[in-house]
């Protein structure tokens, strides 16, 4: 059974297909349009994923939009009536949306696929996300948490798995209603901190690490923790549900000082008093969000009884907090979705109409990310060629790593493009720029020269398997199924900290993407030549793009960020281009 699931009209838009139970294609698509996260239908990410699979849309069996478009209008109704008349603007912009096409989905959505209107099902948010790391996780049995901004109603879920001779399950345990959210309080203060909403969350647990959890007190004002891991938003210190706007109120403004003008420099490790008091209520949002998380976590425990916990929705892309969990919580062993954002849910809506609703076997677990469109060899040169861009081929990946190896061992920073591209935010070596993390100089090199972006935010090291105990307290071995997808940050060994400058952060920690051999075999081979010239089986990674846009997805792109930014070398699949004399070949 063919079954290709959606996630549009929000953020992040995406396309997955799933084939008689196995995942065969996924993608946003942002990474074919390349506006960050797009969020118009994906058109592109369906073409690519119906390409991948050689099928056409009139082959496709059943259609799964990612949530139910009727309950997401009647929380917008039912939240405007009780804020009336605060929120009529935000009301009125939502109904023109709303009434002008999202009511009628169903339509729209045929018209523009060019699929039959009856193979058109729908999924909820919060289900979408818990089959998307359920179905994908190594389990056959699991507890499952949920929990992000808002679904339809939901902001935050527990649910129970199975999959076994017996059948396929995935029930809700017990669930929290808008708008007492974690992920809504984490948003408002990502806006009050500055940075943009559905973007900025990752700068803001970056600049945590400078600060101190000071303000705790009053986010305790702001939000109560119950004893069953309720949430109580006290509604007074925002204005999410009545401004479109604006996500916080004056009160906030009040209990914690005036909010940081978006753009304004931030000078935290300069001794800024102003980017202090920023980061101070970072690292308070952190620690409230962590003691959240793990009241939830031992709910989870308490009502599954389960020795294994699943993760998706926003929030399960704290990589703090999820480290925490795995190391401190109830539950032996942890997995999160790799793309636990909204994309997450196209593929999570699929699965679980194939392994719930149709009941179809899973052969294997999906094992590795790399769901995206690949390019060969001959492509790449095509394309080079084509542009008459100058480039050296390689016979082997053998020659190509050691080649590479000399010139980032040297001091060079360069790109790595080969196979197809990763499903969800992190670069896991499939489009991922690489260099020394041996040389203390070399988060501001590329922060400067290459990523263009803010000097707080941290860079991550991608590591041997076998390394990781020597480099990391609490790696975790074989239990560990945060690191393969970068989604757990680790605390360094002091070796670990000689040995990697560039890759821990001020407050000795590391974002850190354990490399297997059966899952990422280019790459573990290259860091395997890495370590065989320089003694250190680890390389700096981050993924080939530049500030605002999303990771590059083709040759083109990738061609792109190496000529806009200070790249010096770009290596894809078995060719390599120089940045002096490259365009241009003769
Ligand atoms: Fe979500």
């Amino acid at each position: 059974m063919i079954i290709l699931g959606l996630n549009a009209y929000f953020h992040d838009s995406a396309a997955a297909l799933v084939i008689d139970g196995q995942v065969v294609a996924a993608a946003q698509e942002e990474r074919f349009t390349g506006q960050k996260h797009d969020a118009s239908l994906p058109v592109e990410a369906v073409r690519f994923c119906l390409e991948q699979a050689g099928i056409g849309i009139s082959d496709v069996d059943e259609v799964v939009f990612y949530e139910k478009p009727l309950l997401k209008f009647e929380r917008l109704m039912v939240s405007h009536l009780r804020n009336f008349p605060r929120g009529f603007t935000q009301f009125s912009r939502a109904m023109r949306k709303w009434l002008g096409s999202r009511l009628w989905l169903k339509g729209q959505l045929a018209q523009e696929l060019g699929c039959d209107p009856d193979c058109i099902r729908f999924s909820t948010h919060h289900l979408s996300h818990a089959a998307s790391a359920f179905f994908t996780s190594p389990y056959e049995q699991a507890a499952v948490i949920t929990a992000d901004g808002v679904g339809e109603w939901t902001t935050t879920a527990i649910y129970k798995g199975k999959m076994g001779p017996e059948g396929h399950s995935l029930e809700l345990v017990k669930e929290l209603h808008y708008p007492h959210s974690i992920g809504l309080l984490y948003s408002a203060l990502t806006a009050y901190l500055g940075f943009r909403v559905n973007n900025g969350e990752y700068k803001v647990m970056g600049l945590a690490s400078y600060g101190q959890p000071i303000y705790l007190s009053a986010f305790e004002k702001m939000a109560r923790i119950g004893e069953d891991a309720s949430l109580e938003l006290d509604l007074s210190y925002f204005s999410f549900h009545h401004h479109h706007a604006r996500s916080f109120s004056d009160a906030m403004v009040e209990l914690l000082g005036p909010a940081r003008v978006p753009g304004s420099p931030l000078l935290v490790q300069f001794g800024d008093e102003e980017s202090q008091r920023f980061a101070d209520i970072a690292a308070s949002l952190q620690a409230f969000t962590e003691r959240y998380m793990m009241a939830l976590v031992d709910e989870a425990k308490r009502v599954t009884g389960e020795e294994n916990l699943c993760m998706a929705g926003g929030v399960a892309l704290n990589s703090v907090a999820n480290d925490r969990i795995r190391t401190q919580g109830p539950f032996s062993s942890l997995f999160v979705h790799p793309a636990a954002g909204d994309a997450g849910g196209a593929l999570g809506a699929a699965l679980y109409q194939s392994h719930v609703v149709h009941q179809i076997d899973r052969a294997e677990p999906m094992g590795h990310a790399f769901l995206g469109k690949g390019y060969s060899q001959q492509d790449v040169a095509q394309f080079l060629t084509d542009c008459r861009i100058r480039y050296q081929a390689f016979d082997d990946d053998e020659s190509l790593h050691e080649e590479m190896v000399k010139r980032l061992s040297e001091g060079d920073v360069g790109a790595y493009f080969h196979g197809r591209f990763e499903w969800g935010p992190r670069a896991l070596g499939g489009r991922t720029i690489l260099a020394d993390p041996s040389r203390p100089d070399m988060t501001d090199k590329v922060n400067r020269r290459i990523k263009f972006r803010e000097a707080f935010r941290p860079f991550a090291p991608m590591v041997l398997d076998e390394e990781m105990d020597r480099l990391f307290k609490n790696p975790g071995g074989r239990d560990d199924h945060l690191s393969p997808y970068m989604l757990g940050v680790s605390p360094v060994t002091d070796e670990g900290k000689r040995l990697l400058p560039a890759t821990t952060h001020v407050d000795g920690t590391a974002r850190v993407q354990r490399v297997d051999p059966s899952t990422n075999g280019k790459v573990y081979a290259l860091l395997k030549a890495f370590q065989r010239q320089t003694g250190v089986g680890a390389l700096m990674n981050t993924s080939l793009n530049v500030k605002g846009e999303p990771p590059a997805a083709s040759p083109g792109d990738a061609y792109s960020v190496f000529h806009r930014s200070g790249l010096d070398f770009l290596v894809m699949e078995r060719c390599l281009v120089e940045k002096r004399g490259a365009e241009l070949q003769s």
